[in-house]
């Protein structure tokens, strides 16, 4: 069984919580950063910083095809632990069971509540007065693995989806590093 102080991030898009994740690097290391976009702005980074990348764009693959690359590229980085960080593609079942409880993911909620997208919006609608994010293995069912860590966050008087979205940002780039840290020592 592979190190699992060897951390492979994949992202989609920005990856604010990449960065996080290297800089509050903490009893692992991000050995590898893939995307199955070939644009997102975190591979940018990521390369910036001398990091091993890979990206192969997934649009119009079958997820089987996409994740069987993945896996691929993954073994060959000797790759322990999967963190997905705003990773907007759903797993293949085969790839999931291979890789089970070696997975994790950051969800912006407090989980169980509020699984899937929009979750700041549908917080706020229904009047919540607390909300935060949450550190979680993932399985085959859409952010509903065991909990691994999470923090919380008051929501304000004039919060907006957007006021909301940037303090629970702010709070998952403390958790995700300390949660991933907790997670690879156990
Ligand atoms: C974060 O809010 C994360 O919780 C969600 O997608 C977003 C990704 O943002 N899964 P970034 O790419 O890490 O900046």
């Amino acid at each position: 069984m592979a190190d699992p102080r060897r951390v492979a991030v994949l992202i989609s898009g920005r990856g604010s919580n990449l960065r996080a994740l290297i800089d509050g690097a903490d009893g692992y290391e991000v050995v590898l950063v893939a995307a199955n976009k070939p644009q997102a702005a975190g591979l940018d980074w990521a390369r910036s910083r001398g990091l091993p990348t890979w990206t192969w764009d997934s649009k119009g693959l079958s997820r089987e095809a996409f994740d069987e690359a993945l896996d691929q590229v993954l073994e060959d980085h000797g790759i322990g632990t999967i963190a997905l960080a705003g990773y907007m593609r759903l797993l293949s079942a085969p790839f999931i069971a291979k890789w089970r409880g070696r997975i994790v993911n950051i969800h912006p909620s407090l989980l169980p509540a509020y699984r899937g997208l929009d979750t700041h919006s549908r917080v706020l609608a229904a009047g919540e007065t607390r909300t935060g994010c949450t550190v979680h293995l993932v399985t085959e069912e859409l952010d509903s693995g065991r909990i691994l860590g999470s923090a919380t966050v008051e929501i304000e008087p004039g919060d907006t989806p957007a006021t909301l979205e940037a303090r629970v940002l702010a709070a998952e780039h403390r958790l995700y590093p300390a949660a991933l840290s907790k997670f690879v020592r156990k």
